[in-house]
């Protein structure tokens, strides 16, 4: 009798939303991210968008997406099943929707150099998958990787988010930023070093969908922390997650997006373009991201993701 009742007490409690997981927050115990201190993020620097003078725009790739039909797939976008709470992991209730797939990505460079941009959680099934801008992984003057960086999902406010700084250890860019350093490729993936509970870090900070060839026209929100530039109604203190909304249009060869007069400023390189972006919970689908500033046509430069080439980078870096 008494087992029957504590089957069903337990059984109860499985049901109920805000059944505690019995585990402990143990994550960035990793001493060497001790570096990275809300004050020393404070003083870095924030990676300027590129601005090479558009010299490769000409150059074009010859891409065959005769069958890309096939791998024109989207992706919805994914509500965080997890949060922490005093060191323990509970499942996310109604109650606490926000999600915060958005945070800032530091970058040491070979020589000890600080610098930050934006990245964000794609959704994966690996989980453990974000996007930035190519130049923020890729340094053209050394052709080489960075190969310190580190990513705090939710950081506002010169606060590192809730699961504070995680590892990046695999990074991918696209083949005509890699050879070129062709402005219109400017986007690459990441892998992040993160296991809590046995969950991926998409099951804590929810995941941005992923579409394809929006068209011209298209209302969008872009979010990141810019340090300077022109955004309205946003301290562009490089500190501070703010956001843009308005149209993107499709450039005359529709080989990427452009948002005339808009100079977001360093720091937001990586930053998502997101449709149907919904402000109560932070979520939305993303199809692109801020680049750089052509200083030249003045207006800010959102690359076009080929499907076949997001498809291929994703499986070379769930793959690694
Ligand atoms: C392009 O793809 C089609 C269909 O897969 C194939 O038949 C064709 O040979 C390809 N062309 C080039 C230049 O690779
Ligand atoms: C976390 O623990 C502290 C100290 O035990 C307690 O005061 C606080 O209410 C707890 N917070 C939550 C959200 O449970
Ligand atoms: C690191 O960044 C600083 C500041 O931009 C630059 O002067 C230096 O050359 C960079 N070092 C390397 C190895 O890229």
């Amino acid at each position: 009798m008494t087992y029957f009742l504590i089957a069903l007490v337990v059984l109860t409690l499985i049901t109920n939303s805000s059944y505690s997981i019995p585990m402990i927050y143990k994550y960035n115990n990793d001493e060497n991210l001790d570096f990275w201190t809300p004050a020393k993020i404070k003083k870095v620097e924030h990676l300027k968008t590129r601005n090479i003078g558009f010299k490769t725009r000409n150059a074009k790739t010859i891409k065959n997406t005769t069958d890309s039909s096939k791998y024109t797939k989207s992706m919805p976008p994914l509500e965080k099943k997890y949060d922490i709470i005093n060191n323990t992991i509970i499942e996310a209730t109604n109650v606490n929707q926000f999600h915060y797939p958005i945070g800032l990505l530091i970058i040491r460079n070979h020589s000890g150099d600080l610098f930050t941009c934006t990245a964000s959680v794609i959704n994966t099934n690996n989980g453990d998958i974000g996007l930035t801008a190519a130049h923020c992984l890729f340094d053209h003057r050394t052709q080489s990787f960075y190969d310190d960086i580190v990513f705090s999902p939710g950081y506002n406010n010169g606060q590192v988010g809730p699961l504070g700084a995680i590892r990046v250890i695999e990074m991918i860019v696209t083949i005509e930023f890699l050879h070129n350093s062709d402005d219109q490729f400017d986007w690459g993936m990441v892998k992040f070093d993160f296991n809590m509970g046995g969950y991926p870090l998409k099951a804590f900070t929810g995941a941005l969908g992923w579409t394809f060839i929006v068209g011209n026209n298209t209302p969008t929100t872009i979010l990141g922390y810019p340090n300077g530039g022109n955004l309205q109604n946003c301290p562009n203190d490089g500190d501070t997650l703010c956001y843009w909304q308005g149209i993107t249009h499709l450039a005359e060869d529709n080989e990427y997006y452009v948002i005339p007069d808009l100079e977001i400023g360093n720091g937001a390189s990586g930053a998502p373009c997101i449709i149907n972006y919904d402000p109560n919970t932070n979520l939305g689908t993303l199809y692109s991201n801020y680049a750089s500033y052509d200083d030249l046509n003045e207006e800010a430069l959102l690359p076009f993701y080929d499907p076949t080439e997001f498809q291929a980078l994703l499986g070379e870096i769930i793959g690694f």
